[in-house]
């Protein structure tokens, strides 16, 4: 029997989820939404399904298996809650929210009725992060240090991204992905203690006021340390994750594992597409009713909202903050 997908969102990231949904076996598009009518008849003009504007009358009229939900961070406005009644299995985009306490709501509703949720926390699948959460069980782990390096997005263009009440900033919106990864390897965090600058790209985009960068110490429950910083003040893309221990430093970056024990250094690269093995295991997951292998579902997105929410409070007080 074919999985019945549906889409809410039909803009970039919805437009990857459908080109790797279509390379897989038994699944059918069913409907497309999107507040701009072109871009849900482009997006059922090229996979199917009916169109629609109104994301409430689509899960009102169409039955489904399985709703992606890609729409901005500001555009939660009851798509998750509509689904949970209706009984239709999810999958989201990061952040999931910008509300901590709907989130939170969702979750519950989502464990209650027994939703099989999805968050697109795509790192996650590489082959890689099992690699190196393997090694990081076996060894004397102590910290962590986490970075995510870019420019402005779409240089400015893209105004929800750069301002604070429809994106929550960079950290909430992008940087989410390596706060998401550090809990992936070390387990939940905490206390939070962050810093912010600011003053810098609100000189040269109009609308922007999000934080220009950003400094996080992280202490995890499991005893470990770390920090991470951010900044949207450069001009390229450096992003990763570097995990230290007693004689070893283990680093990801991009599809590239590095284990360094000193006198021995270990390069894995990965050949894989983590957003075809996402959508791959979401859809399996549903169709099988066990969602197991979903590696980041809502519950453990909200646990990643929480952290960034947090950090902001800490930034706002200039104090450390339980979570
Ligand atoms: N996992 C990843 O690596 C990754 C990468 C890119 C984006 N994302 C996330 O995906 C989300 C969307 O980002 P994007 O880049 O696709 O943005 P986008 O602006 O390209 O697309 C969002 C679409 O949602 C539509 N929309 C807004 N409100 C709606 C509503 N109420 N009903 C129906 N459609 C609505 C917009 O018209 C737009 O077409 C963001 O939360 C972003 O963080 C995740």
């Amino acid at each position: 029997m074919k999985v019945r997908i549906g889409f809410i969102g039909c803009g970039g990231i919805a437009g990857a989820h459908m080109e790797r949904l279509a390379k897989l076996e038994d699944v059918e598009f069913v409907c497309m939404c999107d507040i701009e009518k072109e871009k849900a008849e482009k997006s059922a003009q090229r996979y199917g399904g009916k169109v629609y504007t109104d994301f409430e009358k689509m899960l009102n009229e169409i039955k489904m298996d399985v709703c992606y939900i890609c729409v901005p961070p500001f555009a939660h406005k009851g798509q998750e809650e509509l689904c949970i009644e209706k009984g239709i299995h999810f999958f989201v985009e990061k952040p999931v929210h910008l509300d901590m306490k709907k989130a939170e709501d969702i979750a519950e509703k989502v464990k209650a009725k027994g939703i099989i949720t999805g968050v697109g926390y795509v790192l996650r699948y590489f082959d890689i992060i099992e690699e190196a959460r393997d090694i990081i069980t076996k060894e004397q782990i102590a910290f962590v240090r986490g970075r995510y390096y870019g420019g402005v997005p779409g240089e400015g263009k893209n105004r929800w991204l750069i301002t604070k009440a429809m994106s929550g900033g960079q950290l909430i919106e992008q940087a989410t992905h390596i706060v998401n990864m550090m809990q992936y390897l070390l387990g939940e965090v905490e206390e939070i203690f962050g810093w912010k600058i600011e003053g810098i790209n609100n000189k040269i985009y109009p609308d922007y006021d999000v934080e220009d960068a950003s400094c996080l110490l992280l202490k995890f429950k499991d005893g470990y340390i770390g920090n991470l910083t951010c900044t949207w003040l450069w001009s390229g893309f450096n992003s990763g994750v570097e995990v230290v221990g007693k004689g070893i430093i283990v680093d990801y970056q991009g599809n590239t594992l590095t284990v360094d024990k000193g006198n021995k250094k270990v390069i894995i690269t990965s050949s894989i597409d983590p957003m075809l093995e996402e959508d791959k295991t979401f859809i399996k997951a549903v169709a099988a009713g066990d969602p197991s292998r979903v590696k980041s579902d809502y519950i453990d997105a909200v646990k990643t909202l929480a952290v960034t929410i947090k950090a902001h409070e800490s930034m706002e007080k200039g104090i450390p903050i339980k979570i």
